[in-house]
């Protein structure tokens, strides 16, 4: 028992370092992507607006920078352009994430 405990906790701490990415999380995200509408800006693998790709912005971020860019975009660049979602559940924030994460 206890060693399922230790080894939850060190899954939970390597989720939290974004070092693995579920592929359930990925799937949703992608789900979260399509309902906020992030195409009308972005695009990835050329589907949407080829204005801001966002094609190995996984490599390029971490996770906290694309929770950031996310949520509070003005905190990665004052006068950005990039839509500001502050209303955005964590599960989303997370799904949305891992997908970005996954975007190599
Ligand atoms: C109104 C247009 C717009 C919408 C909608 C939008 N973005 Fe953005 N986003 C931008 C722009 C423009 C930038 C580039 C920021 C800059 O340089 O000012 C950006 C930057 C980003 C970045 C950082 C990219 C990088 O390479 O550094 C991420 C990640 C991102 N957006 C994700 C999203 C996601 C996810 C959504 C949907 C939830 C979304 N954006 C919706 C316009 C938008």
């Amino acid at each position: 028992m206890k060693r399922i405990a230790a080894l939850s906790v060190a899954v939970a701490m390597m989720l939290a370092a974004g070092m693995i990415v579920p592929a359930q999380d990925v799937e949703e995200g992608k789900k979260v992507y399509t309902t906020l509408k992030c195409r009308l800006c972005h695009s990835i693998a050329g589907v949407g607006n080829k204005k801001s790709p966002l094609d190995g912005v996984g490599a390029r971020l971490n996770e906290e920078e694309i929770r950031k860019w996310i949520k509070t975009p003005k905190e990665m660049k004052a006068d950005t352009k990039m839509k500001a979602y502050p209303d955005i559940s964590d599960r989303d924030l997370a799904d949305l994430t891992a997908y970005m994460r996954s975007l190599k």
